[in-house]
């Protein structure tokens, strides 16, 4: 059976950063994002019965074997042995710091499990998502997502917090480089205990959560901002202090942060959020997103921008990629 699902990106502002279980990816901490509306993956699965060893095609290109793992994990709950032809598209470009895993293994586990012939309940889909990356279990929920970090396997998964319509911000995701990154998420990760500052991280991520949660809450716009861009620095400090070093931000990425302050400093209220990467996500009020983007796109630094809003979880469509 041929299956396609669609799967968003997303942005966290309490962000998930270092593992208490490597293979399992168990999170050091739970953690709070957004769907990004702008920013999707489309991946249609097909289990072919001729096939010799998966045949997988993302975005024009051969993968590394990552895909495959995670195959593996799909046929084990569907219980067959039959490899798989897997084509996924992402609109927008990839491994730049836009967290294109997350939406590449959200939408590969939606799209495998059905393909398979598998009808997993929103929790299952999550908790096998995680597995392939981590942030990608906070892309099958819509809307505000909740992921309970959780000591066990099935006790780690995403949730909906509150639903896409509940709150119009805005993330403008400017891009400012194509170059690649050269350490990925996974293994900057394994780095974090060398830092200094991760275990006061750990001490206090209680609190963020909480604040998180209350920010929504009363959508308050200031609160979210300022903990979000909090965030992105003190896991940027954690990077930067790791040994060896993580330094993901290009001159271009400290344009735009100095960018966001002054805009700020001159009553626009914004706010910048950061991942592993160059690339820099502006969190902005929509009254103010047209005005932001106008100017965003005049700065010689910003190659790109994407608008999101905050968008649906992961879901199936009738139209296949080839
Ligand atoms: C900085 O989910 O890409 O975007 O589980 O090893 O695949 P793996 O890592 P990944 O890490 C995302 C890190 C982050 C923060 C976040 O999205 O919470």
């Amino acid at each position: 059976m041929k299956a396609t699902a669609i799967a968003n990106s997303n942005l966290a502002f309490v962000k998930y950063w270092g593992k208490k279980d490597e293979k399992l990816r168990l999170p050091e901490n739970g953690s709070i994002s957004m769907i990004l509306s702008g920013m999707e993956t489309k991946t249609t699965v097909e289990f072919l019965a001729n096939l010799k060893k998966d045949d997988i095609t993302i975005d024009g290109k051969e993968d590394n074997g990552r895909v495959s793992l995670h195959l593996d994990r799909i046929r084990k709950v569907a219980d067959i042995k039959t490899r798989a032809k897997v084509i996924s598209k992402n609109n927008f470009p990839s491994s730049t710091g836009l967290s294109s895993s997350a939406s590449g293994f959200a939408a590969l586990t939606l799209a495998g499990t059905k393909a398979a012939g598998l009808n997993l309940s929103e929790r299952k889909l999550s908790i096998l998502a995680r597995k392939g990356s981590g942030s990608a279990c906070r892309s099958i929920p819509g809307g505000f997502v909740e992921w309970k970090s959780g000591d066990k396997d099935d006790e780690s998964f995403s949730y909906t917090l509150f639903p896409k319509t509940y709150w119009d911000i805005c993330d403008i995701v400017c891009i400012c480089s194509s170059e690649k990154k050269d350490v990925s998420s996974t293994e900057g990760q394994k780095l974090v205990s060398s830092s200094p500052f991760y275990n006061s991280r750990i001490i206090n991520i209680e609190q963020k959560l909480i604040r998180a949660r209350e920010a929504l809450k009363k959508r308050d716009f200031t609160m979210l901002g300022q903990l979000a861009e909090e965030e992105a620095l003190e896991m940027h400090a954690i990077m930067m202090t790791s040994k060896p070093a993580l330094l993901y931000l290009l001159p271009s990425t400290v344009q735009l942060m100095r960018f966001v302050m002054s805009e700020r400093s001159n009553g626009t209220e914004i706010y910048f959020s950061l991942n592993t990467g160059q690339d820099v996500h502006i969190l902005c009020k929509e009254s103010d997103k047209d005005k932001l983007a106008k100017k965003l796109s005049e700065q010689d630094y910003v190659k790109k921008i994407i608008i999101s809003k905050s968008g649906d979880g992961a879901r199936l469509t009738e139209e296949h990629l080839q």
